[in-house]
């Protein structure tokens, strides 16, 4: 048995249940969590930059002061709306739901939070190693389904430490009731250990590391 489900049912689902409670009041954005690590590792030249599947245009709005032109790009009409909203007055933004596969570069940074289970993995890592410039880098923040031993401890570190990193981010419990529309969802497929290799096959010499937080990231510079 998964030691996710084993987890939820454990002592009746109590466990779950009071765990789940704590989460709600200490509530922290396991996506938005990432965004200080892409800004932390940026490429040194910075023209253009694509956030692929922008949503709601958080990252979009972070990495504008940064770069000469930031483009979200995302198919769904009502996350256009908001990314657009999110970054409207900021002149070098643009928002578009053009198909990926059309998308036109070369950019300096592609990036892609929660977006790449959404997509063809190997396709759409050959469309990251065309539209980027060399030097260029591609910083990804993704989701895979528990498989191995391995995946299910990082699953059960992440569990633990989930409430933790809640109380750190968010001490007060949470009182803001404001409803915020939801991010188009999918449930990953492809495990962890068949996503790494894909990875490497698409984008030799890249970084692929699991975190907590039940993610993991993908780190690859374009050869010059
Ligand atoms: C889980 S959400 C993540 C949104 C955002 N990156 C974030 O961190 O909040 C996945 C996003 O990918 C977008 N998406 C899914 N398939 C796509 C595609 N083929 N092209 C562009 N965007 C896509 C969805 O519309 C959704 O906004």
């Amino acid at each position: 048995m998964a030691l996710r489900t084993w987890a939820e049912e454990f002592a009746g689902g109590t466990v779950a249940t009071g765990m789940a409670r704590l989460n709600a009041r200490h509530p922290w954005s396991h996506n938005d969590h990432f965004h200080s690590w892409i800004l932390a590792n940026l490429p040194a030249r910075r023209r253009g930059a694509l956030d692929v599947g922008c949503g709601r245009g958080e990252l979009v709005a972070s990495l504008s002061p940064r770069f000469e032109a930031v483009r979200g790009n995302d198919r769904d009409e009502e996350m256009r709306r908001h990314a657009t909203a999110r970054c409207a007055g900021v002149a070098n933004v643009t928002v578009d739901g053009r198909p990926w596969a059309e998308v036109t570069g070369p950019v300096d940074l592609v990036t892609m939070v929660a977006v790449l289970h959404h997509l063809d993995v190997a396709a759409a890592l050959a469309d990251v190693r065309r539209l980027l410039e060399p030097g260029g880098r591609f910083l990804a923040v993704g989701l895979a389904p528990p498989h191995s031993a391995s995946d299910h401890l990082w699953d059960l570190a992440s569990a633990v430490t989930n409430p933790v990193i809640g109380y750190v981010k968010h001490p007060w419990p949470s009182t803001d009731g404001t409803p915020v529309t939801p991010v188009p969802i999918k449930d990953p497929t492809m495990p962890f250990d068949e996503l790494r290799e894909t990875v490497r096959d698409v984008l030799p010499g890249a970084s692929v590391r699991r975190r907590l937080g039940f993610r993991h990231t993908i780190e690859w510079t374009k050869p010059s």
